[in-house]
């Protein structure tokens, strides 16, 4: 049966049909000029000349920028300094934008970026984040969290569990690269369209490039053809370039990279090298320790601060850590400087301690379920608290965890299957399958905490019909559905009453990036706010004015069905939504509201490392089952079976989509998608022959997707519903523990194999071979 609210995506029809409108889709004027940018081809070095003489009379162009052109801000870092719009001197990494051309076409662009004379000194590259971090060399200062005495529980531990990890980066690959159409205005200002997560900061850093107020500037974005965090920063360069080209020639100037220059130039999720030293007691269950978390920042700060502080915050994932230490270091590479994507950190942090739970499984040789159910967050313990996270927050909704565990056990029947293939793996000598249950706590709201605010702006037409604007953007997560949906709940209306048209700075300013999950969560309250003022307004109106002589209470008053209803049984009066807008139109009401909302209760003091950050956390589980052929390292993946948590959801069809979405693209990051850069630090998977994403064919031929029902927020969200945008990417590391149960049976489940990620077949390969010659 389908859900009330499981309505279709706003854009579905027009997505499959291809008339949803992208950036390179927007009509433009004849005259609209095209982008190509010349881009450093070395990762370390000074650039000693740059002559563009033999660019500027190159068919076709007519524009040619450097770094001397640009009359504001020459550094476009988003949080803290360290990106120079175009390189000054110091060049940072293979793929630094030095400078841009402008030309009545894009190949003629692109063919007269070719001939630059460019001279580097070049200098040695440094692309080892752990020979970074021990040198000290830092994107941002460390920063530690610590709960108890770490080196005692180690002292006390009946076992130590100890090793290290690479955990890969990943390419976003959003179908729609990096684009941007920028228009001049007729004063100083320009009209900028992007594919963009953040509009309000390419509103200000365009502004502050073009050295004018940020009122001269609007930042339009209808949606994006995916972003998956690597629009938040990154989709802002392009607009600064584009706006510079459009005010010094008068002419609306697009940017749209090619993919390999989009692969380069961007950055991706960071690498990272962990560290884990952990005490545990004979029951398998963790006393403290230590954890060291490296990220590969590349070359700038950008979002590296918050990015491996959630690392940090999510190593422990849904498990008590006990007395811990965990340090987090932000290490300079010479790449593209790494930035959000999906979990923003957080998956790397909880691989640290998943990898954890395996080791310790193999050690008192229990079933690594068991081992991680035994580590949860309780509220049932016995002497130590085991419901406070190293960073001191209560961790709420616990049992819920628990509850969904347990159906998730029995409903992907986890330990039947288990004896089956314990059985067929100790006759099956070369193919071996393995089985992993994994659990996902995410917390949800922005590490900086003046970012968890959002508006909105609502208007009423006097035909009825219904505009909500928010300060959220659409990237194909399904937001402004949901927002429609909220909006028309609370007016009593059908979705389709109410329209969201494009994302502007104009209509709600001051914005958020869309980003950390939290789109719904904060634009979702503000629509509502914006809607029960109004509401309040229309039943004040329809009081005094139209039941003022019938008696009826005020209070009673209700929107539903496409009507205001007052009063109950004999004496219910109906208005029907378009005649009671009519009235208060007449009566001089506005029909117009703005909404604002604040996330309540977060903090987070960073001198101690230790705050509720969290408004909430997000739960999900997964049990994959795979089966691998160790002597040639390929795998599938025979099953997966999704048990996840959204509260209760604002439209289930949507929030199913994004949990297969996210897990998929977890996967990918875990198994299939392999960034290399060669010696020199250039990016040699540059394209989609060599960085493979998951395909159609890399789903699970049984796949069983279901949302947790009757839990709602503890917490009072938009009507207790939960974040989905992020959390369900985690749940992606069954496959990865997964595939390490099929490899420890060739060590008769004495050991779990160091796994670095992604689990590639060479990876899976070499720790078979490395097992096979010890046992
Ligand atoms: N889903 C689609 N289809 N496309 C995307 O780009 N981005 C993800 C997630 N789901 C993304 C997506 C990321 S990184 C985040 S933070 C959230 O959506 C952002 O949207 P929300 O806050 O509205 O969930
Ligand atoms: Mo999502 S990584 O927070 O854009």
């Amino acid at each position: 049966p389908t859900h009330p609210h499981s309505q279709a995506h706003e854009s579905a029809v027009k997505h499959v049909t291809g008339r949803a409108a992208y950036i390179d889709d927007l009509s433009a004027p004849a005259n609209t000029l095209h982008v190509a940018l010349g881009l450093s081809p070395v990762a370390h070095g000074r650039l000693t000349r740059l002559d563009l003489d033999k660019v500027r009379t190159m068919p076709g162009v007519v524009d040619v920028i450097a770094v001397g052109d640009v009359p504001g801000h020459t550094d476009i870092g988003p949080v803290f300094p360290g990106d120079p719009i175009f390189v000054e001197e110091e060049i940072s990494y293979v793929g630094q934008v030095i400078f841009a051309v402008a030309a009545e076409n894009h190949r003629a662009a692109r063919e007269a970026v070719q001939a630059a004379v460019v001279e580097i000194d070049e200098q040695p590259a440094c692309l080892d984040p752990v020979a970074a971090a021990e040198r000290e060399e830092f994107v941002r200062p460390s920063h530690v969290q610590q709960s108890g005495d770490w080196e005692q529980a180690l002292k006390d531990a009946s076992f130590v569990v100890e090793d290290e990890q690479f955990v890969g980066g990943q390419e976003h690959f959003y179908l729609e690269g990096q684009a941007c159409l920028v228009q001049p205005t007729e004063d100083e200002g320009v009209v900028v369209f992007t594919s963009n997560q953040h509009p309000s900061e390419t509103q200000k850093l365009v502004a502050e490039v073009l050295g004018i107020p940020f009122h001269a500037v609007t930042v339009e974005v209808r949606r994006m053809g995916g972003g998956f965090g690597g629009k938040e920063t990154q989709a802002s360069p392009w607009a600064c370039i584009a706006a510079l080209f459009a005010r010094r020639t008068g002419r609306a100037t697009r940017v749209r990279l090619p993919r390999g220059d989009d692969m380069r130039a961007t950055g991706k999720r960071h690498p990272f090298h962990n560290r884990y030293r952990l005490g545990v007691d004979e029951q398998g269950v963790i006393q403290g320790g230590e954890i060291t978390v490296i990220g590969d920042c590349g070359y700038s700060p950008d979002l590296s601060d918050a990015i491996v502080d959630r690392a940090m915050f999510h190593s422990d994932n849904a498990y008590s850590l006990g007395d811990a230490r965990v340090t987090g270091h932000r290490a300079r590479t010479h790449t593209a400087s790494n930035t959000a994507f999906r979990g923003f950190g957080g998956p790397q942090g909880m691989m640290v301690i998943e990898a954890a739970m395996d080791d310790i499984a193999r050690r008192i040789g229990e079933d690594p379920l068991t081992v991680r159910k035994r580590n949860f967050y309780r509220t049932d313990h016995q002497t130590t608290r085991r419901d406070i996270t190293h960073y001191g927050q209560q961790v709420d909704q616990i049992g819920l965890l628990h509850d969904l565990v347990e159906q998730l056990e029995t409903s992907s029947d986890y330990w039947e299957r288990r004896r089956a293939i314990t059985e067929f793996n100790a006759e099956s000598p070369i193919i071996k399958r393995g089985l992993a249950l994994t659990p996902v706590k995410f917390g949800i709201s922005f590490t900086a905490k003046h970012l968890n605010q959002a508006g909105a702006l609502l208007h009423v037409y006097t035909d009825g019909s219904v505009m909500i604007n928010h300060g959220g953007t659409e990237m194909g997560q399904g937001l402004h559905t949901k927002i429609c949906q909220v909006a028309a709940r609370e007016l009593g209306l059908d979705t389709e009453e109410v329209r969201i048209t494009a994302t502007r700075t104009d209509k709600v300013p001051n914005t958020s990036p869309t980003a950390a999950s939290s789109g719904a969560d904060l634009n979702g309250q503000a629509a509502r706010d914006a809607c029960m003022k109004l509401k309040q307004r229309l039943f004040d109106f329809a009081h005094e004015h139209l039941y003022q002589d019938q008696g009826l209470d005020r209070e009673d008053m209700r929107l539903e069905a496409g009507h205001l209803v007052a009063g109950y049984g004999e004496s219910e009066r109906r208005i029907p939504w378009g005649e009671l807008i009519q009235a208060a139109y007449l009566n001089r009401t506005s029909l117009s509201e703005k909404g604002f909302y604040a996330t309540p209760l977060i903090h987070y003091d960073r001198n101690v490392g230790q705050g509720r950050p969290f408004y909430y956390f997000a739960y999900g589980a997964a049990v994959a089952e795979v089966s691998v052929d160790t002597l040639s390292g390929e795998y599938q993946v025979d099953r997966v079976d999704i048990l996840h948590d959204v509260g209760d959801s604002l439209n289930p069809a949507i929030d199913i989509g994004q949990v297969e979405g996210g897990f998929i693209q977890g996967m990918g990051w875990l198994t299939s998608e392999e960034l290399k850069w060669n010696d020199a630090g250039r990016l040699i998977s540059d394209g989609p022959a060599t960085y493979k994403i998951p395909t159609y064919g890399d789903l699970p031929p049984v796949f069983n997707v279901k949302l947790l029902e009757g839990h709602p927020n503890s917490m009072a969200s938009i009507y207790r519903s939960k974040a989905v945008g992020e959390p369900p990417f985690m749940l992606g590391m069954a496959v990865w523990s997964a595939l390490r149960d099929a490899l420890a049976s060739l060590a008769d489940y004495a050991e779990a194999p160091r796994l670095d990620t992604p689990a590639t077949p060479e990876r899976v390969l070499m720790a078979a071979e490395a097992l096979r010659a010890q046992y």
